[in-house]
């Protein structure tokens, strides 16, 4: 008897950068995700529909850039209490890899949702997202935050997530917003080496909380602290705290329907993550900046990890066609290639098909 589940990618609204330091994030899961079919087997055999390699035995090997890694990450931190038997493992989706989309999330999230079903394991949705995340720290040597995990196991139909990381926890925040909708628009940039730059900000973070003498969450701590750090920290800390701040606003905006406020707010973040974080680039930069040039644009920004990706934005419905149009012309020629837009539906989370 094979198993089938679905994890979903995700796109993250507003709150970058802040998941590893207990702050508040704003993802919503995308239609798009990965889907993987799980059958009992003599041997493990892992196999994929976008990618001629594959892993056979339980020979496990080290993680070496290959798609597989996650799966054999996955069953690796599997608890001991219900030990992982034999099967063969399918995998295919949709998602663009390495745009930022959270290609890897969503596999490790269905890995570890089709495992916790065939093992009758019990594992709640928080579960399997905290142990999705310990396999990218733990096995990839991500040092990531819960949000993309969290996104996937969680998402919710018309709802995006507000997440409190120090839980983690969530509310669910309706996304009816009537004329207008969200954009994810893939610039297609190569992403260069973004695990190390990631890894670099992270431990940025680290020094600013032990310098500061912080020991909770960084992005709630107190904003007059900043005085007493070098300048580069000073930028990252006010990043940190500015983007904490503003995802409280933007929950209040999408509340009373604001979607003048929320692009504003989308637009702030996307300069301090520029700016201040310095995990945008010149492609991220230029699409956003086509976007928000265009009528009917109310507000753009990176969204994820950064280093390239995907740019969200907030456009008026009756606009969105002539934007696509000159956005696709405006990055064409600026930056030689077409960026993709998908539609922004705000989606269910990981299920058993
Ligand atoms: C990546 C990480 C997340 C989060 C974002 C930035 O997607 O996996 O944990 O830190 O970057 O917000």
């Amino acid at each position: 008897m094979s198993l089938r589940v679905f994890a979903p990618g995700r796109v993250n609204l507003i709150g970058d950068h802040i998941d590893y330091l207990g702050g508040d994030v704003l993802p919503m899961a995308l239609p798009l995700g990965t889907e993987v079919t799980l059958t009992p087997a003599d041997a493990f055999e892992f196999v994929s529909a976008q990618y001629p390699e594959r892993w056979t035995g339980d020979d496990w090997p080290q993680p070496s850039g290959q798609w597989f890694d996650y799966v054999v990450g996955c069953i690796q931190l599997w608890p001991d209490s219900t030990p992982v038997r034999p099967c063969r493992i399918a995998v295919t989706g949709d998602l663009p890899r390495g745009s930022g989309l959270s290609s890897s999330a969503s596999l490790e999230v269905a890995v570890l949702t089709a495992l916790n079903a065939w093992l009758n394991a019990g594992l709640s949705p928080t579960e399997v997202a905290l142990l999705g995340q310990r396999v990218e720290r733990e096995w990839i040597g991500l040092n990531c935050g819960i949000m993309d995990q969290y996104a996937s196991a969680w998402g919710a139909a018309g709802h995006a997530l507000h997440v409190d990381c120090s839980g983690p926890r969530h509310v669910q925040v309706p996304l009816t917003l009537g004329d207008s909708g969200f954009w994810v628009v893939n610039s297609k940039a190569p992403r260069g080496l973004p695990g190390s730059l990631y890894n670099e900000r992270v431990a940025e973070t680290a020094e600013i909380a032990s310098r500061l003498g912080i020991a909770g969450a960084l992005a709630r701590a107190d904003v007059n602290a900043a005085d007493a750090l070098p300048p580069r920290l000073r930028q990252r800390f006010r990043h940190v705290v500015s983007e904490q701040r503003r995802v409280g606003q933007f929950v209040e905006a999408a509340a009373a329907r604001d979607v003048l406020s929320m692009g504003a707010l989308m637009n702030e973040s996307h300069a301090s993550l520029r700016d201040d974080y310095e995990v945008s680039g010149e492609d991220l930069d230029a699409l956003q900046a086509a976007l928000v040039a265009c009528p009917g644009v109310l507000g753009a920004r990176m969204t994820g990890g950064g280093f390239g990706g995907c740019v969200v934005a907030l456009i008026r419905n009756d606009a969105a066609a002539s934007v696509r149009d000159q956005v696709r012309s405006d990055y064409q020629t600026s930056r030689g290639r077409t960026p993709d837009f998908i539609g922004g539906t705000p989606s269910a989370g990981a299920r058993v098909l």
